[in-house]
């Protein structure tokens, strides 16, 4: 019998093999960063490994993403080195029905954003869980933050109707540091309207470096759920 976790990693297998199984010969790949890309990245491994896949190139989002890029034999390229990127492939916290994101879960949304905004085609893999009519209903809003603004930009946030916390880490004493060497500021809002103005008026707010709304950027999502006792991923484009 499978316990509620197996099946968990059962969908985010699946759903990261059906990405994977989308990228070209010959093509550069943002490698997004979370438990679900993780998949992706070691398929898109083995594929390589088996010479089914050649020429590929990644951009990792995070520290988390290169290292498991380098695990699994994935070459890495930079921004430096390339003009364009062809799919980029990444997780998402919520995704509402116009395929508006809420990302961060990981800290990672910064990078996150310059890679996926620059592909051709961003995929996001998630499971069904992640679905909501209106973004903010179960996921805090993550916003990266210079250190020496954190007070200013609470005080600015909660102005604009928002409760933060600052994002704690878990087995380090303190906060969260990001791949930046910055903090995040998780934000409750009791409604996001309208995700596209709110993205803007935040990273307006002086020391904010990127919020993880990610408004008009998805083109397909890749959704993945038990149906009859297997795992099946469903596509919305
Ligand atoms: C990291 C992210 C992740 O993509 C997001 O948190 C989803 O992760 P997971 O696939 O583990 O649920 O935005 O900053």
């Amino acid at each position: 019998m499978l316990t509620e976790q197996d099946l968990t990693i059962l969908i985010k297998q699946q759903v990261g093999k059906a990405a994977a199984d989308r990228i070209k010969t010959g093509m550069i790949v943002g490698l997004g960063t979370g438990s679900t890309t993780a998949y992706m990245i070691q398929f898109l491994g083995e594929r390589l490994q088996s010479g089914q896949l050649r020429d590929i190139k990644g951009i990792p989002t995070s520290f988390q993403s290169t290292v498991l890029a380098k695990k699994y034999g994935v070459p890495l390229t930079t921004l430096d080195e390339v003009e364009q990127i062809d799919i980029a492939i990444d997780g998402a916290d919520e995704v509402d029905p116009q395929k508006n994101l809420i990302k961060g879960g990981g800290a990672a949304h910064t990078r996150e954003k310059i890679v996926d905004c620059l592909a051709e085609q961003f995929i996001v893999v998630v499971d069904s869980s992640k679905l909501v009519k209106k973004l903010g209903s179960t996921f805090l809003l993550p916003i990266e933050v210079i250190p020496m603004a954190m007070n200013p930009i609470i005080r600015a946030i909660e102005k604009l109707g928002g409760q933060p916390e600052i994002r704690m880490g878990i087995k380090k004493a303190g906060p969260v540091v990001t791949d930046q060497g910055n903090l995040v500021i998780d934000v409750k809002f009791d409604s996001i309207d309208n995700p596209g103005e709110l993205e803007k008026t935040l990273n307006n707010i002086p020391g904010v470096l990127e919020n993880g709304l990610f408004v008009g950027v998805a083109d397909i999502i890749l959704v993945g759920e038990i149906q009859n006792g297997q795992p099946i991923v469903k596509e919305i484009s």
